[in-house]
C-alpha cells in the first residue's frame, strides 16, 4: 500500500449538519437578508430592517439564519438578547438584560442599573428602598438603551418560533418595541415563524407591528447556491463528487435546506474512506435523507393540519402530478370558497405551490408519496360527518342552508325566501321541509328555523359561501353558491 493509499484510509470527517437550528459548513443563498438587518443596525433608528420577520416552512433554515444574524450584530458591538416565543418571553427577557448589561463591562453602574459585575442576587433592579424588584419590559428595555448608547451601541431582541408565543406576551413584546422605535432607540427586532401558524398573529390588531415589519419568506435556495453550499463544504473537507452525482443531489434537494444538508451528510457516510463521492453513493443518501424528512418534517407539519387541510392534500395526491382546482373540489364535494380556504393556507404552509390558473401541484416532488403515506385514510374520513352531509345535499338545499348561514341566531323563512329570490324561494318549503328531516334544521317557532346545532352552521359556512346580505328579491335570480 503506497503512502497516498494510507491517506485514503482514514474516514475524514462528514462536514454536513442535517440537525435543526445546528449551523451548516455554508450558509447558502441568505447573504442578502443577513446584509439587509446589517445595514439596518448601522443605519440607525428608523431604518426598516430593524423589524424583521423570517417565515418558512419547517426546516427552511429560519433558526439558523437568526444565529448567522445575531453573530453578525455582536460583530458590530451590538448586545443580543437571543429568545424563543413560549410562554414566559417578556420576564426572560427582563431577566436577561441585567446580565447583557454585565457583558459590557461598565465600571460605573448607572442609575437604578445594579447590574454591572456584581453578584446574581444584586443582578436586577433596586428601588429607592434598595429592594430588588423587577421592572417592566418598557423600563428594562429604555434603560438598556440608555446605557448603551454611551457605549455607541444598541441591542438586538431575536425571537425564534413566533408561532409558539403567548398572543398576550407577543402584545406587550410589539407594544414595547413600537416604543422604543418611536423613541428613536437603538433597538432592533428580529423574529421569525411558520408562515400558517403566524398569519393568526398578523391579522390581530395589536400586532400592527410585525405587520409592519420587514417579511422575508425563506422559501427554496436556488440551483447555484445548493451546488455551493454541496460543493464547498466537500472540498473543504478534502473530497470531491462526481458532476453527475452532484447534478442528481441537487436536483433531489429541491433547494430545501434541510434536504441540502440531510442528503450531503448521507451521501458522504457511504464509503467515507473513497475519495469521490460516486452517483451510487448519492443515490443511496437521497433515498435515506427523503425517508428522515419525512419523518422529521412532512409527518409533523401533516399532524399540525386541521382535517380539512389533509382532505384537500388528500384529494390532490390521487393525481402523479398537478391537479385542477375544479378536480379537488369535486372530490372533496367542496364549493370553491371552502376550497380557496385551503388552497391557501396549503400555499402559506409551503406545502403546495400554485402552478398555473386553477391548477396547484405538491411543492416538491419528494413530497408526494410521504402526504400519500401519511394520509393514507379514505379522504370521507377526514371530512366531517357534518361536511359530508352537507356535501351530498342538493343545490337548492345548499342554498336554502346559506341563505340561513347569514344570521347568528334563528332565522325568518320570510328572509331566507328574501335572500334566495327567483324559483329557489318559491320552493322554498319544500327544502324546509326535507332539511328539517334530515336534521339539519329546527323550526324554534312559526316562520322561523335555525341550524339544529352550531356545529352544522359553521359547517355551512366553512362549506358553502354566504350569499351577500339581504338584497332585494328579483325574478329569476339565483344564489351562485360554486
Ligand atoms: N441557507 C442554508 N444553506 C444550507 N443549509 C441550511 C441553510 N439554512 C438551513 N440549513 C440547514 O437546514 C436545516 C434546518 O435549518 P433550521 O433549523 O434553521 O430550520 P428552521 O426553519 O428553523 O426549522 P424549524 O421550523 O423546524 O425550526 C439545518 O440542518 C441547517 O443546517
Ligand atoms: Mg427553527
Amino acid at each position: 500500500m503506497s503512502l497516498d493509499d494510507l491517506s485514503n484510509v482514514e474516514p475524514k470527517s462528514n462536514p454536513f449538519r442535517p440537525t435543526f437550528g445546528m449551523p451548516p459548513p455554508v450558509l447558502a443563498g441568505r447573504a442578502p437578508v443577513v446584509g439587509e438587518v446589517v445595514e439596518a443596525l448601522d443605519a440607525g433608528p428608523g431604518a426598516p430592517g430593524r423589524a424583521t420577520f423570517l417565515t418558512g416552512a419547517r426546516g427552511a433554515g429560519k433558526t439558523v439564519l437568526i444565529n448567522e444574524i445575531e453573530d453578525a450584530a455582536r460583530h458590530r458591538g451590538w448586545l443580543v438578547i437571543a429568545e424563543t416565543a413560549n410562554p414566559g418571553l417578556i420576564d426572560r427577557i427582563i431577566d436577561d438584560i441585567p446580565y447583557l448589561a454585565r457583558d459590557l463591562e461598565i465600571t460605573e453602574p448607572k442609575r437604578r442599573f445594579t447590574g454591572a459585575a456584581v453578584g446574581p442576587v444584586a443582578l436586577a433592579w433596586e428601588n429607592e428602598t434598595g429592594s430588588v424588584r423587577r421592572p417592566g419590559l418598557r423600563r428594562a428595555l429604555t434603560d438598556l438603551t440608555e446605557l448603551l448608547n454611551e457605549h455607541g451601541t444598541g441591542v438586538l431582541l431575536t425571537v425564534d418560533e413566533l408561532h409558539a408565543g403567548d398572543i398576550n406576551e407577543l402584545r406587550v413584546l410589539g407594544t414595547t418595541i413600537q416604543h422604543c422605535f418611536r423613541e428613536e432607540r437603538n433597538v432592533a427586532f428580529l423574529g421569525a415563524g411558520l408562515p400558517t401558524a403566524v398569519s393568526s398573529l398578523l391579522s390581530d390588531n395589536v400586532l400592527t407591528f410585525l405587520r409592519r415589519a420587514e417579511r422575508h419568506h425563506l422559501g427554496p435556495l436556488e440551483r447555484d447556491d445548493v451546488e455551493y453550499a454541496l460543493v464547498q463544504p466537500i472540498k473543504a473537507a478534502g473530497r470531491s463528487v462526481e458532476p453527475a452525482a452532484l447534478e442528481q443531489a441537487i436536483e433531489a434537494s429541491a433547494g430545501y435546506p434541510f434536504l441540502v444538508q440531510a442528503i450531503g451528510y448521507h451521501s458522504w457516510r457511504q464509503r467515507p474512506t473513497e475519495q469521490v463521492i460516486s452517483l451510487g453513493d448519492v443515490g443511496v443518501g437521497i433515498a435515506a435523507a427523503h425517508e428522515r424528512i419525512g419523518r422529521l418534517v412532512i409527518e409533523p407539519a401533516l399532524q399540525e393540519l386541521s382535517d380539512l387541510d389533509r382532505a384537500f392534500l388528500a384529494a390532490m395526491v390521487v393525481d402523479d402530478g398537478p391537479s385542477r382546482m375544479s378536480d379537488i373540489r369535486d372530490r372533496m364535494g367542496a364549493g370553491s370558497a371552502l376550497a380557496g380556504r385551503y388552497r391557501g393556507r396549503l400555499l402559506a404552509a409551503d406545502i403546495i405551490v400554485s402552478v398555473d390558473r386553477g391548477i396547484v401541484d405538491i411543492a416538491a416532488p419528494w413530497m408526494r408519496e410521504h402526504v400519500r403515506r401519511q394520509l393514507d385514510v379514505a379522504l370521507e374520513e377526514l371530512l366531517s360527518d357534518e361536511h359530508q352531509a352537507i356535501a351530498r345535499l342538493s343545490r337548492a338545499d345548499r342554498a336554502f342552508l346559506a341563505a340561513m348561514a347569514v344570521d347568528d341566531g334563528p332565522s325568518r323563512i320570510r328572509d331566507i325566501r328574501d335572500r334566495l329570490g327567483g324559483a329557489t324561494a318559491d320552493h322554498a318549503s319544500q327544502y324546509r321541509r326535507r332539511l328539517l328531516a334530515g336534521a339539519f334544521i329546527v323550526a324554534p317557532e312559526r316562520g322561523v328555523v335555525d341550524f339544529a346545532s352550531e356545529v352544522v352552521r359553521e359547517a355551512v359556512r366553512d362549506h358553502i359561501p354566504r350569499p351577500a346580505p339581504i338584497e332585494p328579491r328579483l325574478p329569476g335570480q339565483e344564489i351562485d353558491f360554486g
